[in-house]
Order: C-alpha cells, then sequence, then structure tokens
C-alpha cells in the first residue's frame, strides 16, 4: 500500500479549497489523509464540508490570545496532536509569524488567488481585475514568512475577458485552484518536491510546451 501524507488543513470561510481536496482523496486521486482541519472563524463553512466526511473539526478562535505567537503555539499543539506532516493553508487568511514556520519548515503550503508574486495580499482577484490584466491565474507556493512570497510548486494561468467582472474572474481562477492545489499535494506525497534556493524543482516531470500565449491573440507578427 502507498504511504498517505498525513495532512491538516487550516481554513477560515467557505472552504471550497478543502472540498476539493476531500474529493480527490476520496475519489483514490490523492495519496493523503486530512487528519485535521482547523479554523480561525467559528462561521467558516470548511467547518461543516469537514464534519460531514467525519474529519476533526476544531475552531481556534485568534481573538482568543493575547500574541500571534500565542495563537501560532496552540495551533502547533493540535497539528502535532494530529501528527500532522504537511500543513496545507486553503483559505487560512491570517499571517504566519516565524514560530509556526521554523516548526512546520518546507512543510506548509499555501493558496494564493493570483500570479504571485503580483497581487500579493488580500483581495487578490478584485485588484488584478481593476488593474485590467490580461491574465491572472493562481498559484501554490511553501509558505515562508513574508506574505504569499514562498517558494512557488505550480501556477495556473486564466485569461481575462473585455466582459468579465471581478466576480466572472474570482470564478474562473478558483476553478482552477481546485485543480492545482490536490497536484501540488500529490506531488509533495510522491516526494517529487525538491527546493533548491528558492525554486521548486519536480522530479521526473515532463516541461510544457514551449509556446507563448496572448491575449488578445495577435493578428499579425
Ligand atoms: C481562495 O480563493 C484562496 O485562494 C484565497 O481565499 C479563497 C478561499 O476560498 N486565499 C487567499 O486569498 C489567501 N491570501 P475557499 O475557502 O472556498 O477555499
Amino acid at each position: 500500500m502507498k504511504k498517505k501524507v498525513a495532512i491538516g488543513v487550516l481554513v477560515s470561510g467557505s472552504g471550497s479549497n478543502l472540498q476539493s481536496i476531500i474529493d480527490q482523496i476520496e475519489a483514490g486521486n490523492l495519496d493523503a489523509v486530512i487528519y485535521v482541519v482547523i479554523s480561525n472563524v467559528a462561521s467558516a463553512f470548511a467547518l461543516e464540508r469537514a464534519q460531514k466526511h467525519n474529519i476533526p473539526a476544531v475552531l481556534i478562535d485568534h481573538r482568543d490570545f493575547e500574541t500571534r505567537e500565542d495563537f501560532e503555539q496552540k495551533l502547533i499543539d493540535v497539528l502535532n496532536s494530529y501528527s500532522v506532516e504537511l500543513v496545507v493553508m486553503a483559505g487560512f487568511m491570517r499571517v504566519l509569524t516565524p514560530l509556526f514556520i521554523k516548526t512546520f519548515h518546507h512543510r506548509i503550503m499555501n493558496i494564493h488567488p493570483a500570479l504571485l508574486p503580483s497581487f500579493q495580499g488580500i483581495h487578490a482577484q478584485e485588484r488584478a481585475f481593476a488593474y485590467g490584466v490580461k491574465f491572472s491565474g493562481c498559484t501554490v507556493h511553501f509558505a515562508d514568512d513574508g506574505v504569499d512570497t514562498g517558494p512557488i510548486i505550480i501556477q495556473s494561468v486564466v485569461p481575462v475577458f473585455d466582459d468579465d467582472t471581478a466576480d466572472t474572474l474570482q470564478q474562473r481562477i478558483l476553478r482552477e485552484e481546485h485543480r492545482i492545489f490536490p497536484q501540488a499535494i500529490q506531488f509533495y506525497a510522491e516526494g517529487k518536491l525538491e527546493i533548491v534556493d528558492r525554486k521548486v524543482r519536480i522530479r521526473d516531470h515532463t516541461s510544457i510546451d514551449d509556446t507563448p500565449i496572448h491575449n488578445p491573440p495577435l493578428t499579425r507578427y
């Protein structure tokens, strides 16, 4: 039997990314087990999603702690109590301090709804849309102690159309998030990720074609 990576998922909201991970595990496409889901927000729908799949769902409200480190120490204690190897931040809206990052060094993945390093931080999709970019997308990366700055594992690019709204763009990006996050976790589970300096190499994996894309399409040249 294949080894399954023990993951803990940190959430703050709807949990559609959590759902995509659960679905891929249940479909047998992802060699992982979710040992615990932790939310810092009591009303997060992600907690209900976890419970529905009999996954321990824990609320740790950051407002109950005096310092960020106290909050994170509680997260660490709970994750360790479930023997979590890989921490997966799936819409977790708290910035982490070096305490947490060091504890799970190169064992924390985050998903961000933009092509990093563009549009780091919150409301990335709305800001990319307002900026007028022709492409946007999403990024899975290892977390470091900056905001959305860690080594990039995988990115997906989506076009922006003239008749898009911030909402339609957000939906297009989210559909891709649901594809690349399980894939990044599977690369980890297979032991394929290698971090050299700040670059992530994926062992034994084919490269994409050398084909530029343009938006709008070129009419000449
Ligand atoms: C996702 O779009 C995720 O990329 C984003 O929050 C959303 C959570 O959705 N995360 C960030 O912006 C982190 N900086 P979900 O709760 O439905 O997975």
